[in-house]
């Protein structure tokens, strides 16, 4: 917890976040979760995933766009990455960040764009999936999801195991027949509204997951079992065989370049598995959090800019 804190406190730091983000895929340690810094690079990453038997989930980095146009801009982009996919025959989908469509500052503007995009995977057949960002989001994010899914009946919502509320939060959405993301959350949360502890949220993790389970012997969820700690797995694969769920009524979902031994276990295991691609320009805050998540990532970056040091570049 004191490194992840720390972690989180040098990602408010310009100076770090700007060295990091300047020599990042120049020297190739951002690569590692990253797939790069285009569209076309995502697709190239993507389609060596479909070699290997993924399905694949697109994310184009960045959060809180603050203008309109902006907002307008990652409409534009979230359109063209539905296209490309369907282009290159890829399965899979795309992950979209409410606070990039202008959460932050004009909520129905943001509900318009998230439907304009909706309407086009809908129209190419093709679902969208929704990104839960940090906690001041969940309600807005938890209303425009589910205007959407209304509307064009192929969205999905990441939602967090670290919050108190998210038990209530899967009943108020069981009837939207989704696919819900089960995550354990990334963002720094006060003790008032999340665990703090990672064996209570492991704990939540897994009860929250059965919840899921049950839901989707009934019909009311897809399970997107979304982690890769190896005690989440082993309790979804109970889950799964007690309840002898079909392959179809759930899937696993792992983030690009992380556990690349468990995601091979997984699609050995005869599962779904779903991959979780990040590019963009826009991939320093992102990054810290998969550094803030596991601190031996940290090693590979210090390792990475030192020997910068003693040779650098010319
Ligand atoms: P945990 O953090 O306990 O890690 C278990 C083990 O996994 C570690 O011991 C290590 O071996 C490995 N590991 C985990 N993270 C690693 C890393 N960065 N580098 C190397 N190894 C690592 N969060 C959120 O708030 N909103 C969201 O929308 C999403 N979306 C999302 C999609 C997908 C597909 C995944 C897998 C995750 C997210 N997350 C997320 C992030 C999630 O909340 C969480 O922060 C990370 O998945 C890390 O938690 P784990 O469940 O992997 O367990």
């Amino acid at each position: 917890m004191l490194v992840r804190n720390f972690i989180f406190w040098l990602s408010g730091k310009k100076s770090v976040t700007s060295l990091i983000a300047r020599r990042g895929m120049k020297h190739g340690f951002a690569r590692r979760f990253v797939a790069g810094e285009s569209l076309g690079d995502a697709i190239s990453a993507s389609q060596e995933l479909r070699r290997a038997g993924r399905t694949i989930s697109l994310n184009h980095l960045g959060e809180n766009v603050s203008t309109p146009e902006a907002a307008r801009a990652s409409r534009d982009s979230y359109v063209e990455m539905v296209r490309e996919l369907e282009a290159n025959h890829l399965q899979g989908n795309i992950s979209i960040k409410l606070t990039q469509l202008g959460l932050d500052f004009d909520r129905a503007l943001c509900q318009s764009l998230a439907m304009e995009i909706a309407a086009t995977a809908a129209e190419l057949g093709r679902t969208i999936e929704m990104d839960m960002e940090a906690s001041a989001y969940t309600d807005a994010t938890l209303d425009i999801f589910e205007a959407v899914q209304r509307q064009h009946k192929n969205a999905g919502l990441a939602i967090q195991a670290y919050l108190f509320r998210t038990e209530k939060d899967l009943a108020r959405l069981a009837p939207l027949r989704a696919k819900i993301r089960l995550v354990k959350g990334a963002y720094r949360e006060s003790p008032q509204i999340a665990i703090q502890k990672k064996s209570d949220v492991d704990a939540n993790y897994k009860k929250l997951a059965s919840v899921l389970f049950e839901g989707a012997a009934r019909g009311d969820f897809l399970p997107a079992i979304a982690t890769h700690d190896p005690a989440m797995l082993a309790h979804a694969r109970q889950e799964i065989a007690r309840l002898k769920l079909a392959p179809k009524q759930y899937e696993f979902q792992m983030i690009y370049g992380i556990r690349r031994d468990l995601q091979e276990e997984i699609h050995a295991g005869g599962h779904t598995l779903q991959i979780y691609v990040p590019f963009g320009t826009d991939w320093c805050p992102y990054f810290m959090r998969r550094l803030s998540e596991c601190p031996a990532n940290c090693w590979f970056v210090l390792r990475s800019l030192a020997a910068e040091s003693f040779h650098p570049p010319r």
